[in-house]
């Protein structure tokens, strides 16, 4: 961007935000300013929903098409009517289980929220985050605060504040650092304007869980098959680029002894010629000690939370080493591995390595 300008860097502590910080953060969004700013999933670019020419600051800073809509930020029930026209039954028994917490709702746009927020759609998506630095912000600011993921257009999400600069920085006005979010994936997008709801984006509030309260809950993605039976020649081009490293990323998926073989062949022969990634939970690490290539940990294989919570961070810690390929292989899709695995397949972009039993 040609404008660069001065982005703020503010510490606020997670367990006492600082209330003059906090204020400080507040009037610049309510003065139009993007203010960038750690939810549980991950950090938000916010801006006040209420004003068009602040959230087209957003899509500019962000390189992000206006036809992808935004989500808006709330901090009380009260503030619902204010963004959306009508709230059905089965909505306010999510808000009831689910908010605080990593849960967007899709309802009706209440005509005071600028058509530019939803890209002219007439529906709104809201989210109640429960990170107290975001509650402390937002009942601050006392507007809605659109908020996309703080990132470049197509980049993976940021979960700390330094991500936020890496792509941000000279953008917009401030960042609010409170280290790094606690789930590390995007909050589940539900659509409760349709009949049965439909899942728009899995993510951060398990399936299974919602389908607790909406047992006919739909969930059809293409890309996202739950029988593994997604085959390897997927074209690149029918996928929207997203959550993208600059290293061309590798998922290896089948039973899980063939995959780390294949994992190694591949990472041996690709180690003669490029700089290799590997991104590997801690039980497999060894399988790699003896090849030349850098490795990133996922934690624990066992808990899906923790590798929820590493995964952007650990693409884009491999990207900061300037590694050409990533390898990495899919895991149980299952719960928040629902999640886990629509994100590593759209980071493939269709580059995804099916590996037969031997
Ligand atoms: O956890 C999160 O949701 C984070 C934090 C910052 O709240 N935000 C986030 O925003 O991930 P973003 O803009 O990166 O993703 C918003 C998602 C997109 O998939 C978008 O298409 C969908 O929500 N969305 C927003 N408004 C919508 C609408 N009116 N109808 C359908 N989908 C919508
Ligand atoms: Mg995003």
């Amino acid at each position: 961007m040609e404008d660069s300008i001065d982005t703020q860097v503010l510490r606020v502590a997670l367990d006492a935000p600082d209330s003059r910080l906090i204020q400080r953060a507040a009037a610049r969004l309510r003065q139009g300013g993007l203010v960038a700013f750690p939810t549980e999933t991950v950090y938000g670019l916010g801006a006040n929903a209420l004003d068009a020419a602040a959230v087209a600051r957003i899509f500019q800073a962000k390189g992000r098409p206006a036809s992808d809509p935004l989500i808006v930020h709330i901090i009380a029930l009260t503030q619902l009517s204010d963004v959306a026209r009508v709230v059905p039954d089965v909505g306010w028994q999510l808000t009831q289980r689910f908010w605080p917490g990593p849960l967007t709702l899709v309802l009706q746009r209440h005509a005071q929220v600028p058509a530019v927020v939803s890209a002219g759609m007439d529906t709104v998506a809201v989210r109640m985050p429960g990170h107290p630095v975001a509650v402390a912000l937002l009942r601050a600011a006392n507007v809605p605060v659109a908020a996309p993921s703080a990132n470049l257009f197509a980049r993976p999400s940021p979960t700390t504040a330094r991500h936020v600069l890496e792509d941000l920085q000279g953008r917009i006005d401030l960042v609010i650092d409170s280290g790094p979010t606690m789930i590390g994936l995007e909050s589940t997008v539900v659509d409760v304007t349709r009949t049965p709801p439909a899942v728009l984006r899995p993510g951060g509030v398990p399936i299974e869980v919602l389908r607790e309260i909406i047992p006919d809950l739909q969930f059809e993605p293409r890309h996202l098959s739950l029988e593994a039976a997604v085959t390897t020649a997927g074209s690149p081009g029918m996928l929207a680029r997203h959550y993208s490293p600059h290293a061309e990323l590798l998922l290896f998926t089948g039973p899980l002894a063939p995959v780390l073989v294949a994992m190694r062949t591949l990472a041996r022969e690709r180690a003669v010629t490029q700089s290799v990634g590997i991104l590997v939970p801690d039980e497999e690490r060894a399988c790699f000690d003896d090849i030349a290539a850098q490795i990133v940990s996922l934690g624990s294989r066992d808990d899906l939370a923790q590798i929820g919570r590493n995964l952007f961070a650990g693409i884009r810690a491999l990207d900061q080493l300037g590694v050409a390929v990533i390898l990495v292989r899919g895991f149980e899709r299952t719960g928040l591995g629902v999640a886990i695995w629509d994100r590593l397949f759209r980071a493939t972009e269709g580059r995804m390595i099916t590996v037969e039993e031997t």
